[in-house]
């Protein structure tokens, strides 16, 4: 495996793998990485001839007062998963590398990103896009890997990849859940235990709307709030928004239809969680 800090490495590296045509399978990170990581790779590693992993903590997606510093770093540790599965790159470079001084360019996806968490989180989506596009122009890779956790963000690049001919196929995988239903996310590791008791009320909570839902209950409204009544019953929970949205234009549903998810931000203590489901019977 090799490990890559600029992008004169990267690019030179990219050029040779695309002169012998191999696919290039790309995970975009910001490193600790937990299970949900790990899929994404060893699908990516079924699915191309060459994986590089980025692990790049990408400050300009978080607002002022937002976890930037605190949010979990373990180079070495991911450094030994990525050798482990069997990785061929990973691309850890310095926030000056990306951002040197003078530089002023943003990206924009308009309305996908005027939803959910793009009406809490002021300069996410713009970070995320900005960091992705450049990632993409750096690692040119066929395929990019994204998880479904992270599902208005899937949504926002897969929209950025099409709209910009980026010609990268952007491949959804499913939330990686702990054993008692809890979504991976590196952002776990903020919750106390009591806290991490309380967390597990965003997933029972739409285990509840989709059994509601196969039950024949359509109305979002009366999903919304039970769900919204189970997370309150928790101690130490703060919901930021719960909607039932499509998955295509992020925008709410009054009724449940074959394109519904239950979406929701809720602070656990200090954590921001994030969590949704498909609701229709049968939808994975
Ligand atoms: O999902 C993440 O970890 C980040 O938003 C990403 C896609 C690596 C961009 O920094």
């Amino acid at each position: 495996m090799e490990l890559f800090r600029t992008n004169a490495e990267i690019n030179k590296w990219r050029d040779e793998r695309w002169r012998e045509g191999k696919t290039i399978g790309f995970v975009p990170t910001m490193g600790f990485l937990h299970r949900g990581h790990l899929a994404l790779m060893e699908e990516a590693m079924r699915r191309s001839e060459q994986v590089v992993v980025s692990i790049f903590v990408n400050p300009t997606q978080f607002s002022p007062g937002e976890d930037l510093e605190q949010y979990p770093r373990d180079l070495d540790r991911d450094l030994k998963l990525c050798h482990e599965l069997g990785v061929h790159v990973v691309f850890a470079p310095a926030v000056e590398e990306m951002y040197p001084p003078g530089f002023q360019t943003r990206v924009e996806v308009q309305h996908l990103t005027q939803h959910l968490c793009g009406l809490y989180r002021s300069d996410f989506f713009s970070g995320v896009t900005l960091v992705v596009t450049k990632l993409f122009c750096l690692v040119r890779p066929h395929l990019a890997f994204f998880g479904e956790k992270d599902f208005q963000q899937l949504v926002v690049v897969r929209r950025l990849s099409k709209d910009l001919n980026l010609g990268v196929e952007v491949i959804a995988h499913p939330t990686v859940r702990e054993s008692d239903g809890l979504a991976m996310s590196s952002r776990n590791t903020y919750l106390s235990e009591e806290e991490r008791r309380s967390a597990l009320s965003l997933s029972l909570s739409l285990l509840e709307a989709r059994k509601m839902v196969a039950e024949g209950e359509l109305r979002a409204d009366v999903l919304v709030q039970r769900a919204e009544m189970m997370i309150e019953a928790e101690p130490h929970t703060r919901i930021q928004y719960l909607q039932v949205v499509d998955e295509e234009t992020m925008t709410d549903l009054t009724a449940v239809t074959p394109a519904a998810v239950m979406a929701m931000a809720v602070f656990v203590g200090q954590a921001r969680l994030i969590d949704n489901m498909r609701l229709w019977p049968d939808s994975s």
